[in-house]
């Protein structure tokens, strides 16, 4: 375990006269809870990343109800790459880079619409709804009728599937299926996205923003950092925007670690109340029976109120209903796109509740927000650091304490503060970057 990050830090290999807190950080000791933070400033880190995790994980596209007529698209990434999502002429889900196989221009700048067809705007290179190239100008005067059009079309994803709504997609042909890179998670997804009758829709509009931080550290916090919450978010606490302040005193929930790196953190039922707003407060009493019936026992052990879908799909339901990707785009920065979601069966006045809760809660200026990305860019920026980043961060809580919780569908702790999933989030990050067929 001790040299799992040496391939990708060789030059600390070289340098055996430094002192072992040097050698220690490189090094990054993820099962004892220290990691390196070269992974958070490093570019040829960042650059592996985009091959070994991006080019190879199962990402979030969108959700289908962004997409619900024929023609309908939306534009988005994974990873650094531009992906256009489209449901063709015939209703069929499709992902395709969104690069134009001419000569490289981003072909369709909308964020989303609706066509049957996308035109280049370098040199008009069209493009139907399906990925095929249907029109080359010029094709016979300037090419002598000797392009096969059938052969430059946008160059699709390898897979893409959904997931109760939830698009997904991997440009690795090899990749487990969707529904086993879930695993475990899927239950998780399921108490977020379908809880009532009807699943979940996404509001309309999308907030986008940058953070100056390494997306790691974001998608981690959202596996399931209930220590923070106490002490980032204390004066949006007590001013009363959240109710967690009697959470921290009780510490009950658990976290729990799955497969893929997936993680997620839950209270016990009785205190997943959020936020104090006291139409969102008595709706989620009033639709307590229905989602217990529908997801089951494991419900009166654990709420889920916040995960991550490794490596970069985050969700809330505390708080504001926010879910939101983190693309990459570069060592020290990450994009955010954050959407509310909402039941669809939820009433119009409660839908339009939960939105000013996301606004206020988790929209780029919310009162959480604004909390977690001053930590996050501070972390990122120390880690910039020559003398800093020799000496590793700490996520050793409960280590050693955790364990297999069939009843939850992965490890587990026993109390709400653990770095557990934080821990495994890293492990399964090591073993990607690591491992070529991971
Ligand atoms: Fe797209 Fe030339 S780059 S048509
Ligand atoms: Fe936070």
């Amino acid at each position: 375990m001790t040299t799992r990050y040496c391939a990708i830090l060789p030059r600390v290999r070289h340098e055996p006269h430094l002192e072992e807190p040097y050698r220690m950080t490189a090094l990054s000791h993820i099962q004892s809870g220290l990691v390196s933070r070269h992974i958070f400033s490093d570019r040829a880190v960042y650059e592996q990343e985009l091959e070994r995790i991006f080019a190879r994980c199962w990402l979030f596209l969108c959700h289908e109800c962004q997409i619900p007529k024929v023609g309908d698209f939306f534009s988005t990434y994974m990873g650094e790459d531009p992906v256009l999502v489209t449901r063709d002429s015939q209703g069929k889900l499709g992902a395709f880079l969104n690069v134009c196989r001419h000569r490289g221009n981003r072909v369709c700048r909308a964020d989303s619409g609706n066509a049957s067809a996308f035109v280049c705007a370098y040199h008009g290179w069209t493009y139907g709804n399906d990925g095929k190239l249907i029109a080359v100008p010029s094709l016979k005067e300037a090419y002598y009728d000797e392009l096969d059009t059938s052969k430059w079309g946008l160059m699709p994803v390898a897979q893409i599937a959904s997931y109760k709504g939830l698009v997904f997609a991997t440009f690795n042909p090899s990749a487990p299926s969707l529904h086993e890179y879930l695993g475990e998670m899927a239950w998780y997804l399921d108490s977020f996205f379908d809880g009532r009758e009807g699943g979940a829709e996404v509001l309309p509009g999308v907030y986008k923003w940058t953070i100056p931080c390494n997306w790691k550290l974001a998608a981690e916090n959202f596996c399931g950092d209930g220590h923070h919450v106490g002490w980032t978010h204390l004066s949006a606490i007590q001013m009363g925007f959240s109710q967690a302040q009697s959470a921290k005193a009780s510490g009950m929930g658990r976290q729990v670690a799955m497969s893929n790196g997936h993680g997620m953190l839950g209270f016990a039922p009785s205190e997943a109340i959020d936020p104090a707003v006291p139409e969102i407060l008595a709706y989620e009493e009033s639709i307590r029976a229905e989602v217990r019936e529908r997801l089951g026992p494991r419900l009166d052990i654990v709420e889920p109120v916040v995960a991550t879908v490794f490596p970069s799909f985050s969700m809330l339901r505390v708080t504001s209903r926010t879910m939101r990707v983190w693309h990459p785009r570069g060592p020290n920065r990450t994009e955010v796109w954050a959407w509310t979601y909402v039941d669809k069966a939820a009433p119009d006045s409660v839908k339009n509740a939960f939105r000013l809760a996301g606004a206020r809660g988790f929209g780029p200026s919310g009162t959480f927000e604004q909390d977690d990305m001053d930590n996050w860019q501070e972390c990122t920026r120390t880690a910039g650091g020559p003398i800093a980043r020799r000496y590793p961060l700490n996520t050793t809580m409960g280590l050693g304490h955790e364990h297999p919780g069939d009843e939850l569908g992965g490890m587990t702790s026993d109390y709400r503060f653990s770095e557990m999933t934080q821990r495994n989030f890293y492990q399964r990050w090591a073993e990607l970057m690591h491992v070529s067929d991971a």
